[in-house]
């Protein structure tokens, strides 16, 4: 039986890696990338560049890493004295924008790697689909030209672009007036500056099951977790943030809105992990209502700037009835973690429309289904997990096939625990942050020293090590 199970789940991924997995919701719903278009396969740097800056519709499949980086420039720019590149793990600055503040030295000549500053751009009407979590570009982001339109970017890995300097390139960038943009499962790692922004004309968006990987020895601020994680500053933004995870960053993860600028935000179901820094950010103007998300060892789950938006709503209760259909989902932080604050004026939840994301689940079942799900190699092993609703393991287990028809959701549906069994070792024993135990979990329960298996809750017990000494060798 669980060979069949697993041979019908490679068959799915087989196929399934051809198209976009799912259907885009919420502030990115009609997102159709490239349609039913015969996929592209680019096999250079410069043909998957090409693919990409046009409004060709096109399904563009990334097999392999595509790697810009090995020429390196260098530039004037600077470094901070209390947080110094140079000695304490700091990021450079490059050019003169950052180089104002009294706690600024300048330095003659930065060296960085060429690709990083200007990044591939984007066309209108295009799906970019990573195939079995190997689609990977490295040294330059991805920007959604002015305008562009209807962008799906699903299991793609963006890393390394001028890690150690700010200003040496973006992860994604949205240029303002893009529409029906869907950024799913992807994984942002070691950038220089941020690992998504959107500007000027603002976006309609949705970011899904993505991992922000802060994880980097140069950071902003001296403390191995990366500062510039998310911010949406145009005029008029309106993002879904579902279901990511967000870990070992420190700061505007995310940034909402500015000051006197109407934007629109809905945070559902997000991970946010050992955070030396914050998680959001709002500014007047942002209507973000932040529900069922979880922090576990963040140090602040939100800024006092955000404190004080009378229109960042964290709370649960029956704002969200009306408009969901369900009633406003609570947010869980552990007792490590700091505060996380809340305005009252949810009078805007109305405006938010039919928005709600397919499956909002419970704020305590977060943690086991996004590590379990976010990023590029998770794809596909999307479990459908129990409807906020139900509360009991027996209606869990049973819910989830119950809930789809199609057969590829359905093998989808029986994914996940297969996929968490194969992140066990075959010596069995699990790896570090490997899924260890867990109602309906049947895969080791033991973990590779030094980790040890930590119960989460009732369905997630996982592999971790909290001695000091190991998490700095984490580069924690
Ligand atoms: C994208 O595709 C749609 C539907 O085919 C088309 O109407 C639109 O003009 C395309 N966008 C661009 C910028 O070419
Ligand atoms: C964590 O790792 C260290 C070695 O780096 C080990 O000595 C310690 O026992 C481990 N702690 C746990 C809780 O597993």
């Amino acid at each position: 039986m669980r060979f069949e199970i697993i041979a019908l789940l490679a068959a799915a991924a087989t196929s399934s890696a051809q198209s976009v997995i799912g259907t885009a919701y919420g502030y990115g719903a009609g997102a159709t990338g490239g349609g039913d278009a015969t996929p592209v396969t680019p096999t250079t740097n410069a043909e998957l560049e090409k693919y990409l800056a046009d409004d060709t519709k096109r399904v563009i499949l990334l097999n392999r890493e595509f790697d810009f980086t090995g020429t390196t420039m260098s530039g004037a720019g600077c470094d901070k004295t209390t947080c110094s590149a140079q000695s304490n793990g700091g990021q450079y600055y490059l050019g003169d924008l950052s180089c104002g503040g009294s706690d600024m030295t300048s330095v003659s000549s930065i060296t960085y790697d060429a690709a990083g500053p200007t990044a591939l751009k984007v066309g209108s009407n295009k799906s970019i689909l990573g195939v079995g979590g190997k689609g990977v570009i490295k040294g330059k982001g991805l920007s959604i030209v002015k305008g562009a339109s209807n962008v799906i970017i699903q299991g793609v890995e963006l890393t390394t672009i001028n890690p150690g300097i700010v200003w040496g390139g973006d992860g994604l960038d949205m240029q303002g007036g893009n529409t029906k943009i869907w950024v799913d499962h992807c994984k942002f790692s070691l950038v220089g500056r941020m690992f998504v922004v959107s500007h000027y004309d603002g976006a309609e968006a949705t970011l899904s099951n993505n991992e922000f990987d802060g994880v980097t020895d140069t950071s902003a601020t001296c403390n191995d977790n990366h500062y510039w994680t998310m911010m949406m500053i145009g005029k008029t933004e309106k993002f879904t943030l579902d279901k990511n995870y967000f870990h070992h960053v420190s700061g505007r993860a995310p940034k909402l809105g500015q000051d006197g600028v109407d934007s629109y935000f809905h945070a559902i179901n997000n991970y946010f992990e050992e955070m030396k820094g914050h998680a959001f950010d709002a500014y007047t103007g942002a209507r973000a209502l932040v529900e069922g998300n979880a922090f576990v060892a963040v140090d602040q789950p939100n800024t006092q700037h955000a404190a004080g938006i009378s229109t960042f709503v964290s709370n649960g209760g029956n704002a969200c009835s009306s408009v969901f259909g369900r009633a406003c989902l609570e947010n869980s932080v552990d007792s490590s973690s700091g505060k996380l604050s809340s305005g009252s004026s949810s009078g805007f939840i109305a405006q938010l429309g039919n928005l709600d994301v397919p499956n909002p689940i419970e704020a305590s079942k977060v943690a086991a289904y996004v590590k379990a799900n976010a990023g590029p190699s998770k794809l596909g092993a999307s479990s459908s997990p129990a409807p906020a609703a139900t509360t009991t393991a027996a209606a869990s287990a049973t819910s989830a096939p119950a809930a789809k028809t199609t057969t590829a959701a359905a093998a989808a549906a029986t994914s996940a625990p297969a996929a968490l069994t194969e992140s066990a070792s075959s010596a069995g024993a699990a790896k570090l942050y490997a899924q260890c135990g867990g109602l309906g979990f049947n895969g080791a329960t033991e973990c590779e020293a030094p980790a040890t298996c930590v119960k989460m809750n009732d369905w997630y017990s996982q592999c971790i090590n909290s001695s000091s000494k190991f998490r700095r060798a984490l580069g924690r």
